[in-house]
């Protein structure tokens, strides 16, 4: 995540995806700490209700069968159950949906959604530390957080392997890459809502 605005266009899509979604990813980082998620338990489910609504969003391509045909183990790699679960562990309700949610994208936007969601994976790698210095762990409270089966890096590299060989026309290159910055305006939305529908953080 250390491209420059200037950078030539990276060869692999992944590494594009990365830099075009460099700097969104740097402001929503920013975001993500403004609201002080690990200060304590009610901030931090706050922050799960975000996650939540962003997972729940994505169910339907996590679970889509021609996805599944490209990337097998797609369904296993959804997070909507486990923050279900962190809401539950953290007495949080589970929120009503938010308008706005990706509605049947292309096969190349689902892609840009996806790897924003499973890219997301990297850098909880950070955040479960800090949710452990709350009494949570990825058995209670930070499941969502927790490292998927086989590894985080596998897991990731995996992915990107398969995304990178995937041939696309210039412009479902160019959706997919508008669908991953998509993807981090919604969560940016999300984040903002589940702070503000949380009356006795105001
Ligand atoms: C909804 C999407 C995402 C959210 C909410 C998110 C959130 C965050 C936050 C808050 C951090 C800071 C952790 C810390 O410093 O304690 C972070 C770090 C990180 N994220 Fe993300 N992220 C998202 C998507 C992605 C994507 C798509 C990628 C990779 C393609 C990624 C890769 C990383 C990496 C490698 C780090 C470690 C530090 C760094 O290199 O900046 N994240 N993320």
């Amino acid at each position: 995540m250390t491209a420059s605005p200037t950078a030539e266009r990276p060869s692999l899509r992944s590494q594009r995806l990365n830099q075009v979604t460099h700097a969104p990813h740097s402001k929503l980082d920013a975001l993500v700490k403004a609201h002080a998620p690990f200060e304590t338990q009610a901030n931090f489910a706050r922050f799960v209700v975000a996650q939540y609504l962003f997972q729940s969003e994505l169910v339907a391509l996590y679970n889509d069968a021609e996805l599944i045909k490209i990337i097998p183990d797609l369904a296993d790699r959804c997070r909507a159950d486990a923050a279900k679960l962190d809401l539950a562990d953290l007495d949080t309700e589970v929120p009503a949906p938010v308008a706005g949610a990706v509605n049947n994208p292309t096969q190349a936007e689902a892609l840009g959604w996806l790897f924003v969601s499973e890219g997301s994976k990297l850098g909880a790698a950070f955040l479960i530390k800090r949710a452990v210095g709350l009494g949570l762990s990825e058995t209670f409270g930070a499941r969502h957080l927790g490292e998927p089966a086989g590894g985080r890096a596998d897991g990731w590299k995996r992915f990107t392997r398969t995304l990178d060989g995937l041939e696309f026309s210039a412009e479902e290159e160019a959706a997919a890459e508008k669908a991953a910055v998509d993807a981090f305006v919604r969560f940016t939305v999300l984040l903002e809502q589940a702070y503000a529908s949380a009356p006795e953080l105001a």
